[in-house]
């Protein structure tokens, strides 16, 4: 358990770097099974769920190492096509490895994949991917699923643009022996670096209008090392931007990518912040601005306002004078930060649309010290930005959550003049 203290209503002041971006290393370090020799997987960031899914490779046989931002990860000697609960309960990620287990082995057995408690996560879609795109048997046993047989080719219309399915379906494509057509599929920044790495071990995967195309390419064992740098992490870069602006600071973030942050620098400028872009930089102003809240920020699917920056929107827009709403399309029931923040001094409540979907209401005003839990990562980041809002000390308490998807958070924020420390406390 963490404990992380923060003495807050200091405005953060400075510059931050971004690392590299979580979600799209996740798909990519199960995707070394595809290239099935040595990958130099450069601007690896240290996060717990990296750490679970180097712990899954090395117990399906691969040999990996961790030094400084550069991960190393040799699958050639991969022999084990099983995953237990035990490596698939702590990560969602992990249902990453169903395709490329497949292709190495033309099988496998994946236990239910955890990570947070976020509202429904099936694998449905998955398994339709693998349905269209390949010839299997595919058993579900009530604890995880059983899959036999190989890729054929073929399309398949995905009847939501979900990223992690999107990602198995090009995963599948991208050795089969036939073309494949993926429509209608997430178009997230992250699958795009998925898409660049499995090209890069030897896939050829195009985007063309709207639509995930692959062309047959042979598989086999590399013996050369494959070098690859994951894109910035746009989720780490905003909850920055967001935090800078919910203490009316100002800040630099340095090494992110403004192109894939418009959903956040949108919502930004909406509420009277002032947010400058370069090529690798995002400059936000909050500082002596009376910010005004928003009439109805609504996560979906990329290019629109990301769901895993909704819970620190909803702490930056209670700081913000006036009613904001805020909606969830991806996870709508993504909701558990709500009456934490109301420990905080946020006037944040659960309120239901004319059509009965569950919505945010927010009524911003001067946030306070308290005490707060967080239920997952963004949740967690939204307590800890609340917390370096409101004047006094706040505790947050955290099991793990937060590490899962933010290197040196506390660091980070200490480096913009925020005081927040961490105590592990058992
Ligand atoms: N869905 C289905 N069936 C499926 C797959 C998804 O109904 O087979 C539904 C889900 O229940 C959800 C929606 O589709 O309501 C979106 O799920 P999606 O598959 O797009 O999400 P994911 O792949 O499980 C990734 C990120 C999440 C991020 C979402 C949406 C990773 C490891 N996780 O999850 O990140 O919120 O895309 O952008 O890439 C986070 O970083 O905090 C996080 C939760």
């Amino acid at each position: 358990m963490i404990q992380y203290v923060i003495d807050g209503g200091r405005p953060l002041i400075g510059t931050v770097l971004t690392g590299g971006s979580k979600n799209a290393l996740l798909p990519i370090l199960a995707a070394t099974i595809l290239y099935g020799g040595p990958c130099e997987i450069h601007r690896a960031p240290h996060l717990s769920d990296v750490e679970n899914l180097l712990e899954t490779l090395r117990y399906l046989g691969a040999k990996t190492h961790f030094c400084g931002d550069v991960i190393t990860v040799d699958t050639t000697s991969l022999n084990r096509y099983d995953l237990p609960a035990e490596y698939t309960g702590r990560c969602r990620a992990s249902i990453s490895f169903l395709a490329p287990l497949l292709l190495r082995f033309g099988r496998c057995s994946v236990a239910y994949p955890g990570g947070c408690a976020i509202g429904a996560r099936p694998i449905n879609y998955h398994l339709e991917a693998l349905r269209a795109l390949g010839n299997f048997r595919i058993t579900e046993n009530g604890c995880g699923v059983e899959v036999q047989g190989t890729f054929t080719g073929g399309s398949y219309s995905m009847p939501y643009p979900s990223v992690g399915a999107t990602e198995c379906a090009l995963m599948a494509a991208c050795f089969s022996p036939m073309p494949c057509r993926i429509e209608g599929g997430a178009l997230e920044p992250e699958v795009e670096d998925l898409a660049g790495f499995l090209n890069a071990c030897g896939g050829r995967i195009s985007f063309v209008k709207g639509i995930w195309q692959s062309e047959p390419a042979p598989f086999y064992l590399h013996d050369q090392t494959l070098r690859y740098t994951v894109i910035p992490d746009r989720i780490e870069a905003g909850t920055f931007a967001l935090a800078i602006a919910a203490t009316r600071g100002e800040g630099r973030i340095l090494g992110c990518n403004p192109a894939q942050m418009q959903g956040v620098i949108r919502l930004l400028r909406a509420t009277g912040a002032e947010v400058v872009s370069g090529q690798d930089v995002l400059l936000v102003r909050g500082r002596n601005r009376r910010l005004r809240g928003c009439d109805l920020v609504m996560a979906y699917p990329y290019p629109a306002f990301p769901t895993d920056l909704q819970a620190p929107a909803c702490a930056f827009l209670s700081t913000c004078y006036g009613k904001s709403a805020v909606l969830d399309t991806v996870f709508p029931m993504r909701y558990a930060h709500v009456s934490e923040l109301g420990k905080m001094g946020a006037r944040i409540a659960l309120a239901k649309a004319p059509g009965g979907e569950p919505y945010i209401s927010i009524l911003g005003g001067q946030l306070r010290g308290g005490r707060g839990e967080s239920t997952d990562l963004r949740a967690g980041a939204a307590l800890l930005i609340a917390g370096l809002c409101g004047k006094g000390r706040s505790v947050v308490t955290d099991r793990g959550f937060v590490a899962r998807g933010y290197e040196a958070i506390c660091e980070k924020f200490r480096g913009l003049g925020g005081r927040i420390w961490e105590n592990r406390i058992y």
